[in-house]
């Protein structure tokens, strides 16, 4: 069995287009309904070119009223018998009605090796901290944001001469390792086998 994936995003996608590659390459998962916030995110495109059925969920529409849109998000996600949450840079900090009701089948994924780096702007907080070693982490969504069990994490060195930028994008590469092996690893409770590269290290957390 497959598990169905509800993904949602705020962005570019770039992890949504890794866990679609996935889906579509044999992973044990299908991403079955892709929601953004932000009606004009790169994702979306990505979405609809993969033939997965997607659709914008505008936050603004609902001003200060998080509950009513968070309403909104669950009822598209049970229309599309939604079994996991997947976020995958989505925007939102979502309330502890909404992680309860998903609890244990709610994961995301955040651009540093998490307990480090909490919150924004992680890549020049890790250049800034002088860390020689930065990276990735999934993990299952709890009310605390960024808190949670960690599910996988990958680990990239910093090079002497990053910035954000360069970090960020190294990182990033390694997020699109990280996350299909580790919704696998969620969904399934297996733990997939992982090709290594010489630019990551990617573990995936045994119980
Ligand atoms: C990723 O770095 C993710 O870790 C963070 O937001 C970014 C999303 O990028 N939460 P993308 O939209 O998947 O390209």
């Amino acid at each position: 069995m497959r598990a169905r994936v509800g993904v949602l995003i705020s962005g570019s996608g770039s992890n949504l287009q890794a866990l679609m590659d996935a889906a579509a390459a044999g992973a044990p998962f299908d991403i079955v309904q892709v929601i953004s916030n932000k009606p004009d995110a790169y994702g979306l495109t990505r979405a609809e070119a993969a033939g997965a059925p997607a659709l914008a969920i505008d936050h603004r529409a609902f001003g200060q009223d998080r509950k009513a849109f968070e309403a909104e998000l669950n009822a598209a996600l049970r229309r599309a018998d939604v079994e996991w949450v997947a976020l995958a840079g989505f925007m939102r900090v979502l309330t502890r009605d909404f992680v309860e009701a998903w609890s244990g089948r709610l994961v995301n994924i955040h651009p540093s090796l998490l307990p480090l780096f909490a919150g924004l702007h992680t890549h020049a907080r890790a250049l800034a901290a002088g860390v020689a070693v930065h990276g990735c982490s999934v993990h299952h969504v709890v009310e605390g944001v960024d808190e949670g069990p960690i599910i996988g994490q990958a680990a990239v060195p910093v090079l002497p001469d990053d910035t954000a930028a360069t970090l960020a994008a190294r990182v990033n590469r390694a997020e699109l390792r990280l996350y299909p092996a580790a919704l696998a690893y969620a969904v399934t409770g297996v733990a997939p086998a992982l090709t290594q590269d010489a630019e990551s290290l990617i573990a995936l957390r045994q119980p």
